[in-house]
């Protein structure tokens, strides 16, 4: 496989990265470090002074990329450029060398930037990886999905296009497919917009044609990177992310204890049904492969102008992942049973708790979605990065990591923060 000129020129080639404060962008932006490219984070503006206990941006950049401790940033006095006893050194020094920190916002013009700034970033930024997005499945907030996802997602092309001429590299997600059965396909290009599941998919696949046609309009060379449903590290658990498959299990868990705690049922008699079939295929991926395989496909040529799935290729089944998770949870005595009709069945009170908590999930149970990821395997193959299969010892890793940072609830002590970086 042929590499590009961003592998080969690296060091000279600047990269302009939004969402390194988020789950994967922070993931992408240490690979880039270790990669020794040049980046411009351009991390959204917020007033954190209003909160004494809040730490702002720099502390999320240190624990999630750096790996250091928050407690060294207290007594740094906010400053970016304090001594980090605990980071990993190496990594600190690219970091100072290699890193400008903008703060703006996707949404605003010039990027929220002084039009100055905003001007010299645009005539020496090479490459722009777009990986900030609003990621909530809340439809009643359609209209910062919207503002977030495509307005941003245009904002952001514009300025690809002004200047110098820059690639974009475009994270979406393999849930732009919507609600289809069927085997969707990389190279696939939609015409029409299909039934979604939600607000959030529908916002993203306006974002992607945005970027397609934008781009091809302007001759911009793109590449968009489709994800399915990012879970931890596939090592450690890592995550600073606690929806999907974390919602359910927390719940599960939940309804164990207080069944124990009030010893107010028999544990064998309880049986919880929740709604879904039992083959709808739920396509995990962890986080370390998710951004080892945007890495490596963006630094080959062949990436350009098109779409990868960054999917499992084997993804468990609904009732599989069941199964793994419950003895890994500890669970026993309370049979979870998959209804696709259970919505419209006189529940349980634990039913309807359960229901309440994860509804926004609910049609995920039911889709049979598979991702053809072609495109993916063949670059993925040569650099010999595979996707982690769905087995019990991982999601047992998922599950304690999830555990003892209290599913990312309480307080973490500084050292549990400085374990997220991915
Ligand atoms: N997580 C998944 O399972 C998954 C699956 C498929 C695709 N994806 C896609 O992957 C990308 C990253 O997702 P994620 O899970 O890492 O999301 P995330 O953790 O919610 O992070 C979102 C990032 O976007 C930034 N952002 C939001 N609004 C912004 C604005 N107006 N201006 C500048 N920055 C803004 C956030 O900044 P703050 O820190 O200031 O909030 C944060 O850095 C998204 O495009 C998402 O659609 C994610």
């Amino acid at each position: 496989m042929e590499r590009d000129q961003f592998n080969m020129e690296k060091r000279e080639k600047i990269v302009l990265v939004t969402g390194a404060t988020g789950f994967l962008g922070s993931a992408i932006t240490r690979r880039f470090l270790t990669s020794g490219y040049k980046l411009r984070l351009l991390i959204r503006k917020r007033n954190y002074d209003t909160s004494p206990t809040s730490f702002g941006w720099e502390s999320t950049i240190k624990e999630l990329i750096l790996g250091s401790q928050p407690n060294e940033y207290l007594q740094e006095q906010h400053s970016i450029n304090g001594i980090w006893t605990n980071a990993d050194e190496s990594l600190y020094n690219l970091f100072l060398n290699n890193v400008e920190i903008f703060e703006g916002d996707i949404t605003s013009s010039y990027l929220g930037l002084e039009k100055q700034e905003h001007k010299r970033l645009c005539n020496e930024v090479d490459e722009v990886f777009h990986c900030a997005a609003a990621t909530h499945f809340e439809n009643q907030q359609a209209d910062e999905l919207v503002t977030v996802n495509v307005k941003g997602t245009e904002n952001m092309l514009q300025f690809a296009s002004t200047g110098k001429q820059k690639r974009f590299h475009y994270v979406s997600t393999a849930y732009v497919a919507g609600k289809q059965n069927e085997i969707v396909y990389e190279n696939e290009l939609v015409d029409e917009e299909p039934l979604f599941n939600n607000e959030y998919e529908r916002s993203k696949f306006i974002a992607e044609q945005v970027v397609i046609q934008y781009a091809k309009s302007n001759e911009i060379p793109y590449t968009i990177y489709r994800p399915s449903i990012i879970v931890g590290n596939s090592k450690t658990g890592a995550t600073c992310k606690f929806d999907n498959i974390y919602i359910f299990a927390k719940v599960l868990l939940n309804i164990r204890n207080s069944v124990i705690d009030h010893k107010s049922e028999n544990l064998n008699d309880i049986s919880v049904r929740v709604p879904g079939v039992p083959n709808a295929l739920i396509n995990l991926v962890p986080i370390d492969y998710v951004a080892d395989a945007i890495v490596a496909i963006l630094k080959v040529k062949e990436s350009i102008n098109k779409i990868f799935h960054i999917t499992n290729p084997d993804p468990p089944e609904l009732s599989e992942l069941r199964d793994l998770l419950m003895p890994v949870l500890g669970i026993k005595g309370i049979n979870v049973k998959i209804d696709g009709q259970v919505e419209h069945k006189r529940l349980s009170a634990i039913e309807r708790l359960f229901l309440r908590h994860t509804k926004t999930y609910y049609s995920y149970l039911f889709s049979r979605l598979r991702f053809d990821c072609r495109n993916t395997q063949g670059v993925l193959e040569s650099a010999g990065i595979v996707c982690p299969a769905i087995t019990r010892d991982l999601v047992k890793v998922l599950v304690d990591f999830a555990i003892s940072h209290n599913w990312g609830d309480a307080k973490q002590t500084a050292s549990q923060k400085a374990e997220i970086a991915c």
